[in-house]
């Protein structure tokens, strides 16, 4: 017998006070804030769907494992178990621990990046891109036309355009691409999966023209779990075999650990042609330490150990995924506008659609996390022209290509009555759509502008 609800597949054993707050107190906390709620203490939020990156609840098997730690500065037992962990799932033979993903982005694309050079994605993630942009090289998106429909149902909006791939490396010249990344899933385009067909075709291109391959692996459970569902001749493999599948496609592949492996900090560069990994072996130990922890203790080689079998399991990955969807039908149900279909650790709403009184160039993503915040105590992400946007030669925006929401679920540490409050406070948001002003913003750094903005509302 199968029964319609969907039960968290653990139990709780230690839990964290939420302090809730009253919409006086938050209205005060956001203006303090810039209207950035980045710039929030993280005791004002209730709900915090700002990631699901760091923010994974550790099960007890990964508490144990980290009073196992080993210390030592070379050779620590933790280091040979995490070594062995990564070899098992990726395959590849050189393996280089960093302390998160955007350490390891650093030293791939420092060394294969600089001016002249092009690296092409599905999208890069925004740490991507301004790690590949301030090596002075350009990075180019190249997702699926079907990724800019947001109603149909095609599973796979995740891919990248292999047509278009191979027409972008004939104009640039092979030897002028640095890298194709394969983001899975592919996080600034909705959370949405690549399917092995088409990371097949990527893998097919990138050896005729010997453009090396990375996959940005960081979901790659969740990548998993949707092939295996949606895609012919998956479903009587396992999630690992599946992940190892599109591993075997790759020349390279780079994980933030914070998502998929259920860690708090930690993350790995994975290679294959050994020239290339002596020479980000030499800036790993320049920037984050000696080649066997790279940023990480013991401890957290230990953890992350574990988390990267678990991330795999096939209870908590039907768990996952479906309370994300739980979420997405939900609040689609209001009517607001969504991402679909909905993500494996996210579902992204469309403010652009919902707050289609505000144009782009005052931030209708922006708009809609302050509301959230300040209706329910909800952080949240704006994933559009505060964050990608650009300026032209005049000051003139040159606007995202989406202005997009995202509510992203942390891993293992909200409960479905959290998700039946998140829908109600979205039932509100709704309601007064149509009252919300856009925002201006009058302080930014020059990369990441959205970590640090600071908004005015008009
Ligand atoms: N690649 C992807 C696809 C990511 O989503 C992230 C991080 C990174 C690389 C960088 O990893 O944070 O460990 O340095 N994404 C987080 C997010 C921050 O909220 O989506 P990191």
């Amino acid at each position: 017998m199968q029964f319609k609800t969907i039960i968290e597949p653990f139990r709780i054993k230690s839990v964290e006070a939420i302090k809730m707050s009253t919409l006086e107190e938050r209205v005060q906390f956001l203006r303090d804030a810039h209207y950035n709620p980045f710039l929030l203490n993280a005791d004002q939020v209730i709900i915090d769907l700002l990631t699901d990156s760091g923010t994974s609840a550790m099960s007890v098997n990964q508490w144990a494992a980290m009073m196992q730690g080993d210390e030592s500065y070379a050779g620590a037992k933790s280091w040979i178990k995490l070594e062995k962990a990564i070899h098992d799932l990726t395959g590849m033979p050189y393996i280089l621990p960093t302390h998160q993903g955007r350490a390891a982005e650093k030293i791939l694309y420092t060394h294969l990046g600089g001016k002249g050079k092009y690296f092409i994605s599905n999208t890069h993630f925004d740490t991507t891109r301004a790690n590949i942009e301030f090596s002075g090289a350009t990075a180019i998106d190249i997702p699926v036309e079907e990724a800019k429909n947001y109603v149909s149902s095609y599973p796979f909006k995740g891919n990248l355009d292999t047509v278009k791939l191979e027409v972008l490396i004939l104009e640039y010249g092979a030897a002028n691409v640095a890298a194709v990344i394969l983001t899975v899933t592919n996080n600034s385009g909705g959370g949405l999966p690549v399917s092995m067909e088409n990371a097949k075709e990527v893998s097919r291109i990138c050896k005729q023209y010997n453009v090396l391959m990375v996959l940005d692996c960081c979901r790659i459970a969740e990548n998993s779990f949707f092939i295996h569902r949606d895609e012919e001749g998956y479903q009587n493999k396992s999630y690992q075999d599946i992940a190892q599948e599109m591993f075997a496609l790759a020349d390279a592949s780079i994980m933030s650990a914070k998502k998929d492996a259920l860690v708090n900090m930690g993350g790995f560069l994975t290679l294959r042609n050994e020239t290339l990994a002596e020479a980000c072996m030499q800036l790993l130990i320049i920037t984050e330490g000696f080649s066997t922890y790279g940023g990480l203790s013991g401890r957290d080689m230990e953890a992350l150990a574990v988390g990267l079998v678990e991330g795999f399991d096939a209870d908590y990955l039907h768990y996952r995924i479906s309370s994300t969807q739980y979420l997405g039908e939900h609040i689609q149900k209001c009517g607001v506008p969504i991402i679909y279909p909905i993500g494996g650790h996210a579902v992204y709403v469309n403010a652009k659609a919902l707050y289609n009184h505000i144009p782009v160039n005052e931030y209708p993503g922006q708009a809609l996390v302050c509301e959230l915040y300040k209706i329910g105590g909800i952080r949240s992400v704006e994933i559009g022209s505060v964050m990608f946007g650009k300026y032209d030669a005049n000051g003139g925006l040159i606007p995202a290509p989406q202005e997009l929401v995202r509510l992203a679920m942390p891993r293992r540490v909200y409960t479905q009555s959290h998700v039946d409050y998140v829908i109600e406070v979205f039932e509100e948001i709704f309601k007064t759509k149509d009252h919300v002003k856009g925002y201006k913003i009058n302080k930014e750094p020059k990369f990441l502008r959205h970590f640090t903005a600071h908004f005015e509302k008009l």
